[in-house]
């Protein structure tokens, strides 16, 4: 029983962990207490008991003990006594700011339903889960407020939401509306955030929490490349093998805020949701606003053990479950390999000579669609470039089709540019504000996807394609930010609510096209990865990490992603050298032993390597293909972390579910002279078995391999290979059992 309701006290619990709340004596909901499990108790008294503070605000006068300020509170207002940043914010008719949610009721369901119009997780293998679902009530507006924890035991999971429906007798407005709030009793945290750039995203940072409001968010309409909605919250001494850390996702791909407030008490305030800035909701009397989910896990096991509860319970309870285990294919995209420059013909040698190589998919990138022969003109005109290809889409797919290979297109849904016959038809369909200048991005526009006819719109185009070209995969690309947020479709009073209809117009046409064509693979892409979330991982199961694809900044980029995602959600590729970000040449070798860590593709043109590079690439596939369940579906550890230490190296692992099987690789980016001993501990290893190292004659114990390691010899300068260079080198560890 994962839900344990006693009068008014409620105690979640999963396989480790305890989540206990209570009604206060204002009718108010209070925090207790989130961490290793607890035994139920009908009362807990040492987290019920208060100091009184010295001339607080109280919650009345015959109540002089109940100080807001002082309380750890699950869902907040401001207004009443409590200072810190509240979970949500609500103008009455009369301008008043004030709330008052009390306790009505709470009902207990079986499993978890998904949201109506927002990505949601889900229990359909009958996990155990179960929900939980708290009403209260404000007397003055009638709103109604529905808490909902939804409870995965197996993960150590909970996701929450919020809902407040207006019960009342005249419109309100939201001004703020998070997800989720945790008042945690100290701040002897840590937090790690995932911060950067276009082409260098989610880079770990990790700081100490300090007195005041630490946050990251974003206002760019995406969840962005600069940070993203996953943080952890971990104890100071906590590592990648050991300690306690609690991770925070947010199920939505538009602006958000996660937010740590750090009180005059030592306290630790956790927000996470919608970015209250840019925000605001008229919710009239019928009507209902529902949040994002947030999710939110607990281990006292270290950071590899929250990134893979974390990830374990989205491939089982958010993404779609036909590919939640589906092998990846190995895809060519032809992007780097030509950019805007091809034909017909051009596009057919690469997919045989990829076709020969072992690889499974072509995908067409950008380029192919109206008149598109740079990125000035043709977004919103889905329909073939003649001049390129004057044989059609469906054309092109049915030969690589013939070639056995799956065929995949690129879409940017969102976009439009000025020359193109969409704008001429429909110039209100852009975002833009009246009587100013738009501004552009990339040279291209934003089309207005809370218009419900640009959805249809692009929704008759896309499937159209689909159809026509029978395409196995779409990678749905989002090249630039909003700005000039403002919609032609909504009254004044309701251009606060853009930026999350907008987002609800992307999740509508999302929806659409996964129901209707389930099979169709969908991997995000915004620039390289600037909307790498949750919100998109519920239609799109993996996701394009960076455009950034030199393995040095790669090997930065996925160990920073992977501490918030999965590997099966990262596409990586191979691309040529020198690269096209970054200028360096690092061995083919190296760039594959990177890209091996995730959905592995090419992103080269192919025909114009040489014989050894082919043979290289054809053993890479090969090589992928035979352990693509531990990279795709294998339990991943972080063994040596590039944001440490000298930043030279980094090494991780993925192991079998059975723990029989690993690949462990190891990366240095500059050679040393002289250096010292180097070995790579393994992890997640059964101590007792005897194991083999791929080229290693010797004979390991598990026990060994995880406490005494294996010696990673010194690189000497000469190096064979069709690349030789000891820099940037890296070497992979194929670790099987023998019995
Ligand atoms: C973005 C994507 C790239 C590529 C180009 C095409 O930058 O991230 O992978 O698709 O657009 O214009």
């Amino acid at each position: 029983m994962p839900i344990l309701v006693k009068e008014q006290q409620f105690h979640l619990q999963t396989a480790h962990t305890s989540y206990i709340f209570h009604v206060m004596e204002n009718g108010e909901l209070g925090q207790l207490y989130y961490g290793p499990r607890l035994h139920d108790q009908p009362a807990f008294p040492e987290l019920t008991a208060r100091e009184e503070h010295g001339a607080m605000p109280a919650w009345r006068l015959d109540h002089p003990d109940v100080q807001p300020e002082t309380l750890k509170q699950e869902f907040a207002s401001l207004g009443k006594g409590d200072y810190r940043d509240p979970a949500f914010q609500i103008t009455g008719e009369d301008g008043s700011r004030i709330s008052e949610f009390r306790y009505q009721n709470a009902r207990v369901i079986a499993g978890k339903q998904r949201l109506e119009d927002l990505p949601a997780t889900f229990d359909d293998s009958a996990d155990d889960a179960q929900t939980l679902v708290i009403t209260l009530a404000d007397a003055v507006t009638g709103l109604t407020l529905a808490l909902s924890y939804a409870v995965f035991p197996h993960q150590d999971v909970i996701v929450r939401s919020a809902k407040f429906t207006n019960h009342g007798r005249a419109t309100v407005k939201l001004d703020r509306a998070l997800s989720l709030q945790l008042d945690l009793p100290d701040a002897n945290y840590d937090l790690l955030q995932f911060s950067g750039s276009w082409a260098r995203e989610r880079h770990l940072i990790r700081r100490r929490l300090r007195s005041g409001i630490q946050s990251v968010g974003s206002l760019r309409g995406a969840s962005s490349h600069q940070q993203n909605p996953f943080i952890a919250l971990a104890r100071p001494d906590t590592n990648e093998d050991q300690g306690a850390a609690l991770g925070l996702n947010l199920v939505y791909s538009g602006n958000f805020l996660d937010q740590v407030e750090v009180d005059a008490f030592g306290t630790a305030r956790v927000l996470t949701g919608i970015n209250p800035t840019e925000f605001g909701w008229q919710l009239a009397v019928g009507q209902s606003f529902q949040t994002p989910e947030a999710v939110l896990s607990y281990t006292d096991r270290g950071l590899n053990q929250l990134s893979q509860q974390m990830g374990a319970f989205y491939q089982q309870h958010l993404v779609t479950p036909r590919f939640a285990q589906r092998p990846r294919p190995v895809l060519i995209n032809n992007w780097e390999g030509t950019y805007f420059n091809f034909d017909e013909e051009k596009l057919l040698a690469i997919a045989r000579e990829a076709q020969r190589l072992g690889i499974e998919m072509f995908v067409l990138d950008d380029g192919w669609f109206g008149h598109r022969d740079d990125d000035t003109t043709s977004l919103g005109d889905w329909d073939v470039y003649a001049a390129k290809l004057p044989n059609g889409i469906a054309h092109l797919a049915n030969q690589i089709h013939g070639l056995g290979l799956q065929f995949g297109l690129w879409f940017e849904p969102e976009m439009i540019s000025l020359d193109s016959d969409l704008y001429r038809a429909h110039p209100d369909w852009t975002v833009g504000a009246p009587h100013r200048e738009m501004t552009p991005g990339r040279n291209q526009f934003v089309l207005d996807m809370a218009n419900p006819v640009v959805v249809d719109y692009l929704y008759d185009k896309m499937s159209h394609l689909i159809e026509d070209a029978r395409l196995d995969y779409i990678k749905w690309d989002m090249n630039r930010n909003i700005t000039e947020a403002f919609s032609q479709t909504l009254p004044a009073n309701r251009q606060e609510e853009f930026a999350h209809r907008y987002m609800l117009g992307v999740y509508r046409l999302y929806a659409r096209l996964t129901a209707a064509y389930p099979d169709v693979l969908f991997e995000s892409c915004a620039s390289g990865g600037g909307r790498f979330d949750l919100g998109m991982m519920a239609y799109a199961p993996q996701a394009w990490t960076s455009d950034d694809t030199d393995a040095v900044e790669r090997l930065r980029i996925q160990f920073g992603t992977s501490y918030g995602y999965p590997l099966a959600m990262m596409g990586a590729h191979v691309s040529a050298v020198p690269n096209d970000q970054t200028g360096r040449i690092t061995p083919l070798a190296t760039r594959a032993a990177v890209a091996y860590f995730g959905d592995l593709g090419y992103e080269l043109d192919v025909t114009a390597c040489s014989t050894a590079e082919k043979a290289a690439i054809k053993a890479q596939v090969a090589f992928y293909k035979a352990h693509r369940d531990l990279f795709q579906q294998g339990t991943f550890y972080r063994l040596d972390s590039p944001f440490t230490g000298d930043k030279n190296v980094g090494s991780w692992q993925v192991v079998s579910a059975d723990g029989r099987r690993a690949v462990a690789a190891r990366y240095q980016i500059l050679n040393q002279p002289n250096p010292a001993y180097n070995r790579l501990y393994l992890r997640g290893l059964l101590p007792n078995q005897r194991y083999q190292v791929a080229g290693d004659d010797h004979v390991y114990f598990g026990d060994e391999l995880m406490h005494a390691g294996l010696l990673v010899p010194n690189l000497l300068t000469t190096t064979q290979g069709v690349d030789a260079s000891a820099d940037f080198s890296a070497r992979v560890f194929v670790i099987a059992a023998v019995d």
